[in-house]
């Protein structure tokens, strides 16, 4: 099959567009924008491959989409390109309606009139909202409430309504919270990842006890590939490793495996409408042969592992615009702290 991977110099998408490559797909066409977290070092190692081709560009330029999936004779698009982190998008709202929303519908619209015979779209766990008790289903009312998980909720929509409507053959994966190696340090495990190392605080969220599933990110790209290949068009599929943890036992962990002091993490004032839990039903996924492989515990090693050899990957990011970003997120907070709840 010929793919294109959008968003293929981020992280999920650097480890799809590698994972594609090793099982041998004919030709993998990553086109990104190289926003902030876009990178290419994070595929350093698969450009000499002749079946990997690299395109800058954005998913909303409609005429530049239609012109790669032609010269590329694309089969199948796998939409990754997003804004994908909640404390920005709390910050900067509307900027995630253009990626997320437009990019994908400009996306769906190009890949529908070049005959693209399937799509998968990368969601998230997030659109269904914060759950307190059990598990969450691909059938279950999307109830986002950030406004990142609002526009993934707002793809959603737009993704399935072009298979009610043309029969295009559209499927969304849900998964879980991510982790591994090249994720951009703004997230929860790289974040305190990087901030132990440098015994820099870990700014903690409220008590520190809102849940998440942690999801290798080589387990999700298995589940996407697998959604790919056997998956039903027009139907959702959630991805999750039942990794379920609190947030202060996965920075405790971070702490240990790194031999830091637990007196690193500073509670600070909470995310505005911060999900207190997330958790997935991946019994429809599991039904068509997927299942987790990483269990967490040696994955989180294995990650913070990684960090710790590749500190000038890092490093470069957190000093660029990184910096102004923490600054914003986090600088009050930091100063102000809160009493631990
Ligand atoms: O559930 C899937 C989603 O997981 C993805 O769709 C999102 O793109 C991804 O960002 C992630 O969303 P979260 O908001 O759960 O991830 P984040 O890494 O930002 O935070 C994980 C948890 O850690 C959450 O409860 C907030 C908390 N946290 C996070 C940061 C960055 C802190 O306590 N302190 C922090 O500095």
């Amino acid at each position: 099959m010929r793919i294109l991977v959008t968003g293929g110099a981020g992280f999920i998408g650097s480890h799809l567009v590698r994972r594609l490559l090793k099982n041998g797909y004919e030709r993998v066409v990553n086109l990104d924008a190289l926003r902030y977290s876009g990178n290419l070092e994070n595929l350093a190692d698969v450009v000499g491959d002749r079946r990997y081709a690299f395109v800058h560009g954005d998913i909303c330029d409609a005429d530049m989409v239609a012109t790669v999936l032609r010269e590329h004779r694309v089969e199948a698009v796998i939409n990754c390109a997003a804004e994908t982190h909640v404390d920005r998008s709390i910050l900067e709202p509307c900027g995630f309606t253009r990626t997320d929303v437009v990019g994908t519908a400009v996306l769906l619209e190009a890949a529908r009139s070049a005959g693209v015979r399937r799509f998968l779209q990368v969601s998230t766990d997030e659109v269904y909202g914060s759950i307190e008790t059990g598990t969450s289903k691909e059938s279950d009312p999307l109830a986002p409430r950030s406004p990142y998980a609002a526009s993934k909720a707002g793809a959603d929509l737009f993704a399935l309504s072009y298979w009610t409507t043309y029969r295009f053959p559209v499927l969304i994966t849900r998964g879980s919270n991510t982790y591994g190696p090249n994720q951009y340090p703004e997230k929860f495990i790289p974040l305190f990842v990087t901030n132990a190392i440098d015994d820099e605080p870990l700014p903690l969220y409220g008590d520190g006890r809102h849940r998440r599933d942690w999801l290798s990110v080589f387990d999700h790209c298995a589940g996407i590939e697998h959604v790919l290949r056997h998956g039903e068009p027009g139907s959702v599929y959630n991805i999750g490793a039942g990794n379920e943890r609190e947030n202060r036992t996965v920075a405790e962990a971070i702490l240990a495996h790194l031999g830091r002091p637990t007196s690193l993490i500073r509670f600070v004032q909470d995310r505005p409408g911060h999900d207190r839990r997330y958790a997935v039903d991946c019994a429809r996924l599991r039904a068509i042969g997927w299942a987790p492989a990483v269990p967490f515990e040696s994955g989180l090693a294995e990650t913070v592992e990684w960090y710790r050899k590749h500190e000038p990957w890092w490093r470069k990011i957190k000093t660029g615009e990184f910096r102004d970003y923490y600054e914003r997120a986090y600088g009050a907070r930091l100063r102000d702290g809160v009493s631990k709840a």
